[in-house]
């Protein structure tokens, strides 16, 4: 399956916002990972359904709205009003999550679970057919810039198991410490779309980061 590469522009710079997310599309990106964040569910408050739409006027690429808030349901119509593609919601937020799936389904938008590092994949046993992807945390939502989870990798082939038994094609995300180190591991353990904000928007040229990325990852 083709690898997909989403820079989060949590690390980017906001006062260039579109400039920014020009420059990783010209890098040959795949999608924009976009993080909102809501100061309850985690400790950091980030950007609403207005920059999301900002993005979408700067942008071709679909964008993967991934939410880290609390109550999710009732922003999601307004994440996707502003152009979200691919909405993602935490299982740790959703007590009716086949409902929450079903929402950003019925929009027409490809829907995702999220799992904390702590979250076990049972809690997606019955959801997972319905999915597009499931998101698995590689650091515990709320920063940019912290270091991947080594056990995620064994979480990444577990879940890949559940998904070749539940029959539907589910892609695997995974979100936090992937740099050219962690990347490889990742992508062997079973990966398909690897979101990195800073060993991207930190790095001199996105678009050298983005082709050593690819060249790690096999084409
Ligand atoms: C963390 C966010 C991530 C984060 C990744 O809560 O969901 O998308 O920006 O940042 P890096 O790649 O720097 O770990
Ligand atoms: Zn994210």
């Amino acid at each position: 399956m083709e690898k997909l590469i989403a820079p989060s522009i949590l690390s980017a710079d906001f006062g260039r916002l579109a400039e920014e997310i020009r420059s990783v599309e010209a890098a040959g990106v795949d999608w924009i990972h976009i993080d909102v964040m809501d100061g309850h569910f985690v400790p950091n408050i980030t950007l609403g359904p207005m920059i999301v739409e900002a993005v979408n006027q700067a942008s071709s690429l679909p964008l993967d709205v991934h939410l880290m808030i609390e109550n999710p349901d009732r922003y999601i119509p307004d994440f996707i009003k502003a152009g979200a593609d691919l909405v993602s919601v935490h299982a740790e937020t959703c007590p009716h999550l086949n409902r929450t799936i079903d929402m950003i389904l019925t929009a027409g938008c490809r829907a995702g679970a999220v799992l904390n590092p702590a979250t076990p994949l049972e809690s997606l046993e019955w959801t997972l057919e319905y999915l597009d992807f499931v998101l698995l945390m590689s650091v515990n939502p709320g920063f940019g810039g912290q270091s991947f989870i080594p056990n995620t990798l064994k979480k990444i082939r577990l879940l890949k198991t559940m998904i070749a038994d539940c029959g539907k094609s589910v892609l695997i995300e995974i979100d936090g410490g992937v740099n050219k180190t962690t990347i490889k591991g990742i992508a062997d353990a079973g990966a398909d779309v690897f979101v990195a904000g800073s060993a991207i928007f930190g790095s001199e040229n996105y678009t050298k980061t983005i082709q050593e990325f690819r060249q790690i990852l096999g084409g």
